[in-house]
């Protein structure tokens, strides 16, 4: 007996801590809050009655990253406890009133914005640095990256000598849409959902990419305080915050008792659905700060504080037909086709079946009645089959069937793996060849998509390469291709045989090795031949723990696991390789060009840039030192070599002179990039 509760509690453990993975490091959860919690209970109920057996503290909820220096929080930063249902809540309110002596309970509730805590410390009123949650006591130090949300204030007028302000970081609806819209264009698997997309860019190393997304905030709490009694409500706190120009929220005023906060909390449900940030529940908190300290906290969540999750958006409707979605790199993807339905506010006619496992797990076929829910995600998730309703003649869905009625020759590596086409389709061909010539790929002039789809139709392009060994005679085959357009095209393509190596290694299209991979790649590997004849050794260390656990380090920042898997299975393929060698054969520069470039005393090193320089854009700065080989990162450290420093330079300035770290000016890099 004993035997299977310790085997049971030893597999609820890996679970959480996988799932826990997933939802922190990864920002790519499997399973919603809501079943992540049922987990955590369960394993809880567990140890709970045999102690004997519990391991040690999980230490859930580190979100800390590699590539990011370490900073401590002077007040703990506390997750919230969850509440689901109106019983639940109120229980909460009778131990917050037993607590406080049943004095008068007055309540603030907020939307739950689903995001990133994050801590910004301000000393003698100057924004010092922003700190994600970390474990609570120390997180990791993502001032470069919060620094580009322009809504925070840099100064504060009258503000205590030190102050913790804490918030949220998130990502607009919209801002979210416009990203996966580019994503789409770019032939690349769209973002799960807003929150793992904040969570990401907050962690990105690369400035450059970060500035590309939007990024919001809204605080709501405080942390440290000097002096501490600077604030005697909540309430206070937020309109102070408001006035030195935070975003606050203030939807809903400071309730009395816990009847009109349970209704205030219905009254936010709808509220919510025209809010332009992703919302998962209401957080209600003690309004004064001397009954937050009477009411005190546990190691992990205040007393004087509850999340109450909303159930997620769910509605029943019929599933007409099973399609097959194929991407740029023949994966496929089956769509539910759907009686449309009008669901958290908009009108839903298709949602994702993720592959044939998910299918075959949950019984999905055509003409059942199907479950879909809404939550954290904007692509509508089928929960389960309302058995119920299942029509006497539906038969189970034959995945390769289907595939075979389609005449789509495909095949998968195991059963929990997407069908993969075997050889690319005319759409998948066209998509490549776009990539390929894309302005960050090779940047063939004037090979868009129009040009594309006929270089493809007419057998001319099969592999993107092809399009290299075009003739001239061949090219006078295309639609409005005259002797001008034709000579244009050629001496375009002449242009891309000379740039630069990583623009050929991202044009490979290569999964999950976008712009800024693909350079870290040509920076060290410096020839296409040694990045495809790469062993895993040479991309990740291998650690194998002392109890048998096996971890990995990277060899390159930013290549880790999931990317280095890519790169080996994309060159093992043979088709790829020949991919390198008729690009070889085109003329195509495959090494990092030492032409003007790997300057002495720029080549290796790492610089940082910061405020305006008097010429030189940020793009064109990085180009040259990324020309003459050296590196450019968003955020000073000890390994930084050089900060480049401009008018208005903030922060990291003052980050290199407390490290120590060279400060040059325009001018001192122009001398060092050889005039
Ligand atoms: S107050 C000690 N207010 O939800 C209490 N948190 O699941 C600190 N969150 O850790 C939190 N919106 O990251 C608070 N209006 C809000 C919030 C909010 C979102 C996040 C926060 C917290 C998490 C708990």
């Amino acid at each position: 007996m004993s035997e299977d509760v310790r085997k049971q509690i030893q597999a609820l453990r890996k679970e959480v801590q996988r799932h826990e993975e997933l939802y922190r490091k990864k920002h790519a959860p499997e399973i919603s809050d809501f079943e992540f919690d049922k987990l955590l209970d369960q394993l809880a109920d567990l140890e709970r009655a045999h102690p004997e057996l519990a391991g040690p503290d999980l230490g859930i909820g580190d979100d800390k990253a590699e590539g990011f220096q370490q900073a401590d929080h002077r007040a703990p930063m506390l997750s919230l406890d969850n509440t689901y249902d109106e019983a639940d809540f109120r229980a909460f309110g009778d131990r917050l009133y037993k607590a406080l002596g049943g004095s008068g309970l007055e309540l603030i509730i907020e939307p739950k914005v689903d995001g990133v805590a994050v801590s910004l410390t301000y000393e003698k009123g100057r924004f010092v640095r922003a700190v994600t949650r970390g474990n609570g006591t120390r997180g990791d130090d993502v001032t470069a990256n919060v620094g580009l949300i322009r809504e925070i204030p840099r100064a504060l007028k009258g503000a205590p000598e030190v102050l913790e302000v804490r918030g949220e970081i998130y990502m607009e609806l919209e801002e979210f849409q416009r990203l996966n819209a580019e994503r789409e264009t770019e032939g690349e698997a769209p973002y799960a959902n807003p929150r793992n997309l904040a969570a990401g860019t907050i962690k990105l190393l690369d400035a450059e990419e970060a500035r590309k997304r939007r990024l919001s905030i809204v605080c709501y709490g405080l942390g440290a305080c000097e002096p501490a009694d600077a604030f005697g409500t909540l309430k206070d706190f937020k309109a102070k915050l408001k006035s030195w120009g935070f975003p606050v929220r203030d939807d809903i005023d400071v309730q009395q008792g816990v009847d009109a906060a349970w209704e205030a909390i219905r009254r936010l449900d709808t509220l919510r659905r025209g809010f332009p940030f992703p919302t998962d529940g209401a957080v209600v908190k003690v309004n004064r700060i001397e009954d937050q300290r009477r009411a005190g906290t546990t190691s992990k969540f205040p007393h004087w504080a509850v999340a109450f999750k909303f159930p997620p958006d769910q509605a029943d409707t019929v599933l007409r037909s099973i399609s097959m979605q194929v991407g740029r790199t023949g994966v496929i993807t089956p769509v539910a086709e759907l009686e449309p339905v009008l669901l958290a506010g908009s009108t839903v006619g298709r949602a994702t079946l993720h592959n044939a496992g998910e299918i075959a797990k949950k019984d999905i076929r055509e003409g059942d009645t199907v479950r879909i829910q809404k939550a954290g995600e904007i692509i509508p998730q089928v929960l389960k089959v309302v058995l119920e309703r299942r029509p006497a003649d539906a038969r189970p869905f034959d995945f390769e069937g289907r595939l075979k009625e389609l005449g789509l020759d495909a095949t998968r590596e195991g059963e929990e793996a997407a069908y993969k086409l075997r050889s690319p389709s005319r759409e998948m061909k066209i998509r490549r060849l776009i990539h390929f010539a894309s302005k960050q790929c090779l940047d063939i002039d004037g090979l868009g998509e129009a040009v594309a789809e006929q270089l493809v139709d007419l057998g001319l392009v099969d592999a993107p390469v092809d399009a290299l060994a075009v003739s001239a005679d061949q090219w006078r085959l295309l639609e409005g291709f005259k002797e001008k357009s034709v000579d244009n095209m050629m001496s375009g393509l002449a242009d891309a045989r000379n740039r630069e190596l990583w623009r050929a290694v991202h044009a490979l299209g290569i999964p999950n090795v976008g712009m800024q991979t693909a350079k870290d790649l040509a920076r060290h590997f410096r020839s296409m031949d040694a990045l495809a004849d790469a062993k895993k050794p040479d991309l990740l260390i291998t650690k194998v723990g002392k109890k048998g656990g096996v971890s990995y380090e990277s060899v390159i920042a930013g290549v880790g696991k999931e990317v280095s898997e890519s790169i080996l299975s994309f060159f093992s393929d043979p088709n790829h390789r020949d991919w390198v060698k008729a690009m070889r054969k085109a003329g195509l520069n495959l090494a990092e060009s030492t032409v003007g470039g790997s300057v002495e005393g720029v080549a290796g090193k790492t610089f940082v840039l910061t405020g305006t320089l008097p010429s030189l854009g940020r793009d064109e700065a990085r180009d040259l030192i990324e020309k003459a080989g050296g590196k450019v990162s968003g955020s000073v450290s000890k390994k930084t070599d050089f900060v480049v420093a401009g008018e208005e330079a903030g922060s990291k300035l003052t980050k290199a002179q407390e490290l120590g770290v060279p400060v040059i000016d325009e001018a001192a890099l122009r001398k060092m990039l050889g005039g």
